[in-house]
């Protein structure tokens, strides 16, 4: 593997933005400082000034594989990733068949061995007769357990209270929960389709068939069961105001129960469905403006610890059914990290809050061995932005497997220049490179 030598880069990490030049060597970052022009190695790669941020590290996707492969795969959906500034992912067990055991999860590692272009993880569902494969598993090989505590794509609801007060107890690795109150949802569903009738329903009843009740419903019932019972729980993608109360404010070293954020619900809100129709149906649904103004809000006081993008493909042609029969979830990686720029540039968030919470953080809470800062000895996984640059994103660029883009139409102001994995170029100014650098994630465990 060869060394590269990045010049006169801004290096956004921990808070702070250096300006300086990194050495990589092995894959590692082997030197961090103001100059160093003395050093040899076998590349350059001149930043002039632009931002340098570790690689981020999405802990939210659905790659498809096994089993849809005709909606994606782990070979096209990372590429998408390093587009859009992902060097690592955590991915979600609702394949076909589900990720329930160690063995499940092992296939997932050597289907990704060699065709990953970023780093990969795999999470170990939860099910309602699984609870050994939970106890057993070797927690340094898994970010840690999914459980759907609401129903989403595909059929891992875990519903039964005594079965989840069981994995709460026993279960010490983090447990990321989907949370929607799914009686509730199939009760509001039935509602309306009698009242509206099927043909009629469109995604703008989204949000009201997946309402606010149901989210606090379930989002509160996990906080409680893992304050009761001591449980790691990160709550993922969460959607409404009132659950921003769940979650406290400040640094994430210490907290027992964490929250992520996803970019979509960040980026759209109930406006958008006239548009966008079922293109930004997802679970949880994308709600009001002042939801997103609330979730924005919960990021800068750090109730909210993780931004992820809940990466989601389905086909244009499964997108383009009635609402009721469409899917839930949509492509958001190769679009990541501009997005995020752009709500830099909006001054919605800053950088430094970006870096800390897709980068640092999810690296925090995983317990991610190496990766997540810009620091020597860590792996080069690295992403070379302009701030300045716009992205215009289309349908026709979208390099995830479904082929297009909720975004499509839409000008980003920011723009990834250069994706580096382990150190390996894997995306460079608008292109896929030859590199295919993903390497298994590796998590350390430190005790309940
Ligand atoms: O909208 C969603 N789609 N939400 C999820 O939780 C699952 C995902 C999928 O797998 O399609």
């Amino acid at each position: 593997m060869s060394s590269l030598l990045i010049r006169n880069a801004r290096i956004v990490n921990e808070g702070r933005i250096d300006e300086s030049d990194l050495l990589l060597e092995q894959g590692r970052i082997a030197a961090i400082g103001g100059d160093l022009g003395d050093r040899s190695a076998a590349q350059t790669l001149d930043a002039a000034g632009r931002w340098l941020l570790p690689g981020l590290i999405d802990d939210q996707v659905h790659f498809r594989e096994p089993g849809m492969e005709y909606k994606a795969d782990i070979a096209s959906e990372s590429a998408a990733a390093v587009a859009g500034g992902i060097t690592s992912f955590f991915e979600m067990p609702n394949t076909k068949p589900p990720a329930l055991d160690a063995a499940a999860v092992e296939d997932k590692y050597r289907r990704a061995e060699g065709r990953a272009r970023a780093n990969y993880a795999f999470y170990l569902g939860a099910s309602h007769d699984n609870e050994e494969a939970l106890a057993s598993i070797d927690t340094t090989t898994i970010p840690g357990i999914k459980i759907f505590m609401g129903s989403s794509t595909g059929n891992m609801l875990v519903d039964d209270p005594e079965v989840l007060a069981r994995i709460f107890a026993r279960v010490r690795v983090p447990i990321a929960t989907h949370c929607e109150d799914t009686p509730r949802i199939q009760a509001r569903e039935r509602e309306f389709r009698e009242r509206y009738g099927d043909d009629a329903l469109t995604a703008g009843h989204h949000p009201q068939i997946r309402d606010h009740e149901a989210c606090w419903n379930s989002s509160s019932f996990a906080v409680e069961l893992a304050r009761r019972h001591g449980a790691q729980l990160h709550v993922l993608h969460l959607t409404t105001a009132r659950e921003m109360e769940l979650f406290e404010p400040g640094p994430i070293a210490g907290k027992q129960v964490t929250a992520e954020a996803c970019i979509h619900h960040l980026m759209f809100d109930e406006r958008d469905y006239a548009a966008l129709g079922n293109r930004i149906k997802c679970n949880p649904a994308i709600k009001s403006a002042e939801d997103r103004e609330a979730l924005l809000q919960a990021v800068r006081e750090d109730r909210i610890d993780i931004l992820a993008t809940d990466h989601a493909p389905h086909t244009l042609e499964e997108k383009g059914q009635r609402y009721v029969d469409a899917p839930s979830g949509m492509p958001l990686a190769q679009d990541f990290l501009p997005a995020l720029l752009d709500l830099v540039h909006r001054e919605a968030l800053s950088i430094e809050q970006v870096v800390e919470k897709a980068c640092h953080n999810v690296a925090r809470r995983f317990g991610v061995v190496e990766r997540g800062f810009v620091r020597e000895g860590y792996w080069a996984d690295l992403v070379l932005v302009d701030p300045e640059a716009r992205t215009a994103v289309s349908d026709d660029t979208a390099l995830a497997k479904c082929g297009w883009s909720p975004f499509a139409g839409r000008v980003l102001q920011g723009r990834v220049d250069a994706t580096l994995v382990g150190g390996e170029i894997a995306w460079r100014d608008g292109q896929l490179t030859d590199a295919v650098a993903g390497r298994r994630v590796a998590f350390e465990r430190r005790g309940p």
